[in-house]
């Protein structure tokens, strides 16, 4: 098997998204634009891969640094110092790859619904077809802003033209290139020599390599994809949107398939989120990150879930927000819960509405239902907390840890003053300000005592 070395273009500024994000970090299903490139090169085990970046490209390399290429020190980031074409990111590409024998992948970074399938269908192509060059193209019912497949009249490959140096009879061409293209080494290291700016963007076109192959006899191939959907670029923030929107659908097919249920349209699950047969999801539903979520669980509408692991037959109900957080088998979350990062809520927990957890272990069977703030707090098992129940965890300076044992019932309106510790089987009656350690088993008050003066208010009332 000859070399392989893939080549990815990400280093364009991407003007058209008028954001001062790099283009290639704008993100599809959470991932940014340039993952999903890097992805399919890792699946291809190339010899080398090369992504060509910017000058300002500290955020593209951090973003880039934990995949399997970057530990293998099998990628290496070239920077194309001014963003003069896809044909001169090629070139500085071609700096990074040793020798003379191979085939080049160049994937363009911003089209992040390619499958990898046809990627490996296009280098088979190649190989096959004996090409110096192929490129994946796609036929479309009526013309995008694409460039453009044009052939002769014996249906031969003869050049790609883009969209702006079209004449109006190229622009009703209806196959249009998709930015990946499997080429020979040698001839891209002669070939580029010969690529000149002469078009409206008075830029260096890898597209030209097309017209130079075909002008020097060499042989072109096409390589097709079937759905045009897998050929959408993100160029600007309308294409960034139905992109994601296709992603989103896709992940919805690829769930509904698996036994996932979903209601509603507005289902957004990201590339790394998990979900287990008979779990139901209710629109709108956002589940983001590394969200790993079990099997007959629902998600009632409204629910946002960020690097969340929620096990089997979990509720969380409306209007709940739930980041970082573990939920134990059964428990119940919500209406209207906020379940911050370390969050661990054993089995059967539950979690009622205007509650806020922070770093706050629940245990089994545990119930804290109404208007509370739960912060670096560990429960017991059966805790009953009322309603209205503070952790007081923070003295503007430091954290300080609240302790409730098995069995422990707190009053409602009750402020724990941490660090605290209840011990097991004790009760705290309404209204308490808890500020010392609880003995197991006691009751403990805090309260004003209460006072009464007969008829005062019926006087109050005739002075008026
Ligand atoms: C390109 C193709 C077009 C094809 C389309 C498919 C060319 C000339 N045209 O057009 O035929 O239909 O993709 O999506 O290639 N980049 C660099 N350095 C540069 C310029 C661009 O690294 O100097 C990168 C960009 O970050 C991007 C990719 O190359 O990831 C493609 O560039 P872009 O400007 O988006 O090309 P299109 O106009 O979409
Ligand atoms: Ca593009």
């Amino acid at each position: 098997m000859s070399s392989l070395f893939t080549v990815i273009l990400a280093a364009g500024q991407g003007k058209r998204m008028q954001s001062s994000l790099p283009k290639v970090l704008h993100t599809v299903g959470g991932w940014p634009l340039v993952r999903f490139p890097l992805e399919i090169a890792v699946k291809l085990k190339p010899d080398k891969a090369v992504l060509v970046v910017s000058k300002s490209h500290e955020a593209v390399r951090e973003a880039v640094s934990e995949c399997p290429l970057m530990k293998r020190k099998k990628l290496v980031l070239t920077v194309q110092a001014e963003q003069r074409g896809t044909g001169d990111a090629l070139v500085c590409a071609l700096k990074a790859i040793p020798g003379k024998k191979g085939t080049i992948l160049l994937m363009n970074g911003d089209m992040p619904l390619i499958l990898e399938n046809s990627v490996r269908q296009l280098l088979q192509h190649h190989r096959e077809s004996g090409a110096v060059m192929t490129l994946l193209s796609v036929r479309v019912n009526s013309s995008l802003p694409y460039g453009r497949v044009v052939r002769d009249t014996r249906g031969h490959i003869r050049a790609v033209i883009e969209e702006r140096d079209c004449t109006e009879e190229q622009k009703r061409i209806t196959e249009l290139n998709c930015g990946v293209y499997a080429i020979d080494l040698e001839f891209a290291r002669s070939a580029v020599k010969k690529i000149r700016p002469q078009n409206a963007q008075s830029e260096y076109y890898v597209t030209d390599l097309v017209k130079i192959a075909v002008d020097e006899n060499r042989p072109v191939a096409t390589s097709p994809v079937a759905d045009v959907v897998e050929a959408m670029g993100v160029n600007s923030q309308r294409e960034l949107w139905a992109v994601n929107r296709q992603f989103y659908l896709k992940q919805r097919e690829r769930l509904w398939a698996e036994g996932v249920r979903s209601q509603g349209a507005d289902i957004l699950i990201d590339a790394d989120v998990k979900i287990g047969a008979g779990t139901i999801l209710l629109s709108p539903c956002y589940l983001h990150g590394q969200t790993h979520i079990g099997a007959n669980v629902v998600l009632e509408s409204g629910t946002v879930v960020r690097d969340c692991t929620i096990e089997d037959g979990a509720q969380i109900l409306s209007f709940s927000y739930l980041e970082g957080a573990q939920v134990g088998k059964n428990c119940r979350v919500g209406p209207f819960a906020h379940l911050r990062e370390g969050t661990e809520l054993a089995v059967g927990a539950k979690i009622g509405n205007f509650v806020e957890t922070k770093k706050a272990r629940i245990g089994a069977g545990s119930k804290v239902n109404h208007l509370a703030y739960m912060g670096d707090i560990t429960t017991g098992e059966r805790v009953n907390v009322g309603a209205g129940t503070i952790t007081c965890n923070y003295d503007g300076h430091e954290k300080f840890k609240t302790v409730l044992e098995d069995d422990v019932f707190i009053g409602s309106d009750t402020q724990l003053v941490a660090p605290v510790r209840i011990g097991r089987g004790a009760v705290i009656g309404a209204g308490t300000t808890v500020t010392r350690n609880v003995k197991p088993e006691s009751l403990t008050l805090s309260r004003v005592r209460q006072m009464e003066i007969p008829g005062w208010a019926k006087k109050r009332r005739r002075k008026k």
